[in-house]
């Protein structure tokens, strides 16, 4: 039997991509930037399989190219860059890659919230760029309590979760708000439910830690920045449009909320001249928040295995759509 082919739109961590190639015919595109989507649609012609990023837009006019596509497996817990009723419509099944990247993300959202909180980029800089000028000074450089303080969690999935059991390490109070109520975890992890106007109302430290769908885009808009308190600070490391950035500036400039972590974007990159980058009070990373060696080389393994499955006959693991499964069975056509 012929091997599958495989298109790879950018080089994943090692052991990942070498399951890959050990068992398909696998192109990989080679550089460190994105193929253009002319790059992606030119190349789905011909293949059965489709590794995907989160910054790949994969769309109707990618499946109208793509003939032979049978699955797209993406390396992303999140997969709002792919139009799964499109792929669904056409039996492509869709994978991702949950579970494995669940802790490394609810540490980058701590590490954003302490280094906001406590102004860790803030006094690196004033070290590095000679402020530092007076030894010590009872008011130099103050920051807000982590420990005792509320926090809200806005979305309480896997990462969610992980953050309310770091946050117990932390003596925090911990409020939660999701479309759906999750007692086990209330009693588990002694959290509160509560109304999102109220969460926003009472927490010191607010986290996003929900997908982007619909009907989270702009969740956090300028109505709702402004019921929170003059001391909060906000933490988004989910996905950038889930902020209304001009109200996410606005609010910050006029010190109506206190600070932001962000490592996620409206648009990403990020372009240079955006002005929450002109800011002191927000820290910004580059939408890192799964890449550690350790998370990055499983991701790239549970990608290879969700394709090994399927061309094995197999239901993937972590099949997203899975009304594929009765249009089409899993393997070569
Ligand atoms: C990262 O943002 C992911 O969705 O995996």
């Amino acid at each position: 039997m012929r091997k599958p082919k495989v298109y790879v739109t950018r080089k994943l961590p090692e052991r990942g991509l070498r399951m890959i190639s050990e068992r398909f015919e696998a192109e990989v595109w080679p550089v460190y930037p994105p193929p253009s989507k002319n790059v992606i649609i030119n190349k789905v012609v011909e293949v059965d399989a489709l590794v995907s990023l989160l910054s790949d837009k994969i769309d109707a006019e990618i499946f109208d190219a793509a003939s032979n596509l049978r699955i797209v497996s993406q390396f992303a817990v999140g997969f709002d860059n792919i139009d799964l009723n499109e792929a669904t419509k056409r039996g492509i099944y869709v994978t991702n890659t949950p579970g494995v990247l669940t802790e490394t993300t609810a540490d980058y959202a701590w590490a954003l919230l302490m280094a906001v909180a406590r102004k860790v980029v803030e006094g690196d800089k004033y070290v590095r760029t000679g402020k530092w000028k007076v030894g010590w000074h009872p008011t130099m450089l103050q920051g807000r309590d982590v420990y005792g303080a509320t926090l809200g969690i806005i979305g309480l999935g896997r990462i969610g979760s992980a953050i309310a059991r770091r946050a117990k390490g932390f003596d925090m109070k911990v409020l939660y708000h999701d479309m759906v109520r999750r007692q086990d975890l209330e009693t588990k992890l002694d959290l509160k439910y509560i109304e999102l106007e109220d969460l926003l109302q009472t927490s010191d430290f607010v986290t996003l830690n929900v997908p982007l769908l619909k009907s989270t885009y702009h969740l956090i808009n300028e109505r709702r920045l402004r019921l929170m308190k003059k001391t909060a600070i906000l933490i988004n490391n989910a996905r950038g449009p889930v902020i209304d950035e001009d109200a996410l500036y606005k609010a910050l400039k006029e010190k109506r909320i206190a600070g932001a972590g962000l490592d996620v974007f409206e648009q990403e990159p990020t372009p240079s001249d955006n002005p929450l980058l002109t800011l002191e009070n927000v820290v910004v990373a580059p939408h890192i928040s799964s890449a550690s060696f350790e998370t990055r080389s499983r991701m790239a393994e549970i990608v290879a295995e969700n394709l090994i499955a399927f061309f094995d006959g197999e239901i993937p693991p972590n099949l997203l759509n899975k009304e594929v499964v009765n249009a089409q069975k899993p393997g070569l056509s």
